[in-house]
């Protein structure tokens, strides 16, 4: 007998509902004695004890389904330790509705935030398994997380459609894509859609550079350049403030986001009129890539193995292109960014992209 829950936490993407019918499946195929109970809307379900008793058919037929069949939510890491308005001690809760349902393992999927809580329940004595969900691709420990070949090929579409349009006027366009604090996602969407220019996190840059690659383009007739901009973009200028500086400009801030900021400093030192679209929430949306229906798959199915080993407390991770049981505290509270001088930020500038430093 095998008694199970499953959550997934933090922003969502599409391929949760691959990752949990991977993990059932593979068990179904070990055990017939299998109880699993679904925590609803994330860590909230698990403090609040908010679950249902699932079946194997509840994970039929979800392998192209976007979104979560559990729901999710965000629950800050660093609220866990804080009691909720009503004086509840939240680890305390969440401890005793996996001890109250007597659980084996609880399988958390999620990205860096839901990963510091795995850890924290682990170290707590609960048997967990997580696995490494996010567009951003900034797990680390793992090649690569499911959502984000799916969100990559949204965000190329959308950079795409702008490119032709683009063509058409001579217009300079920035599309913004998700990434607040790494440009994995911009990177990979931006150079498989040709962007001229691409803004990352982890790359300064320079508006006086930014504007010199538009009228480079200019210079050898091409009249259009297209720039995908990560949301978490940042100037020199800016990345050399203070923590408290930065918040006293964001306090003043009118722009709707970073690359309205950017088109107006264009705009100002040009007079070129640039276009901006922000794909948004679409990059999280709809049906897993099949990348990701058969990462997941692939993951799912060693998170069966890793709980029918009773081999608990693990990240299941692609390590150079294997699936690998990788120790949750070695991996917890660390962030896997775009590293400047990588091969492949060397090989886009070899082939005429500006990274705008
Ligand atoms: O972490 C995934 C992510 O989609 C980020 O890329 C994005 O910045 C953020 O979540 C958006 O969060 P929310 O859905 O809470 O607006």
């Amino acid at each position: 007998m095998k008694r199970i829950g499953l959550l997934t936490s933090g922003g969502d993407c599409q391929a949760l509902n691959a990752a949990m019918r991977g993990v059932v499946k593979g068990m179904s195929e070990s055990t017939r004695d299998l109880e699993m109970y679904g925590f609803l809307n994330g860590y909230k379900g698990l403090i609040y004890g908010n679950y249902k008793l699932l079946t194997s058919a509840d994970f039929s037929g979800i392998l192209t389904k976007g979104g979560t069949i559990l729901g999710s939510s965000r629950q800050p890491f660093k609220l866990m330790r804080v009691p909720d308005e009503n004086g509840l001690d939240k680890v305390k809760a969440m401890k005793q509705n996996y001890y109250k349902l007597n659980l084996d393992c609880l399988v958390i999927l999620g990205g860096n935030g839901t990963q510091k809580t795995a850890n924290l329940l682990r170290e707590e004595g609960l048997h967990i398994i997580h696995l490494p969900k996010t567009i951003d691709n900034d797990i680390y420990g793992t090649d690569v997380t499911f959502g984000f070949q799916s969100a990559i090929n949204i965000a190329c579409d959308a950079i795409d459609c702008i490119h032709t349009t683009a063509a058409s006027h001579d217009r300079v366009f920035i599309v913004e894509v998700m990434g607040h604090k790494v440009g994995w996602l911009t990177l990979y969407a931006g150079m498989a859609s040709g962007a001229d220019i691409i803004l990352l996190p982890e790359i300064p840059y320079d508006i006086d550079k930014i504007v010199d690659g538009i009228e480079k383009r200019k210079k050898a007739g091409k009249g259009f350049t297209i720039l995908a901009v990560a949301e978490g973009a940042i100037s020199k200028k800016d990345a050399k403030l203070s923590k408290k500086e930065l918040k006293k400009k964001m306090e003043n801030y009118t722009y709707p986001s970073v690359s309205y900021e950017i088109a107006d400093m264009i705009n100002k030192k040009t007079g070129i009129e640039v276009r901006v679209t922000v794909p948004g929430h679409t990059q999280r949306g709809g049906s897993p890539c099949p990348y990701d229906r058969v990462l997941c798959t692939r993951l799912g199915a060693e998170a069966a193995k890793a709980i029918m080993d009773e081999d608990y407390g693990h990240m299941i991770g692609m390590v150079n292109g294997k699936v690998k049981r990788v120790p949750l505290g070695e991996v917890a509270g660390k962030l896997k960014m775009v590293k400047p001088d990588s091969q492949i930020i060397k090989e886009a500038k070899y082939t005429g992209i500006s990274f705008g430093d």
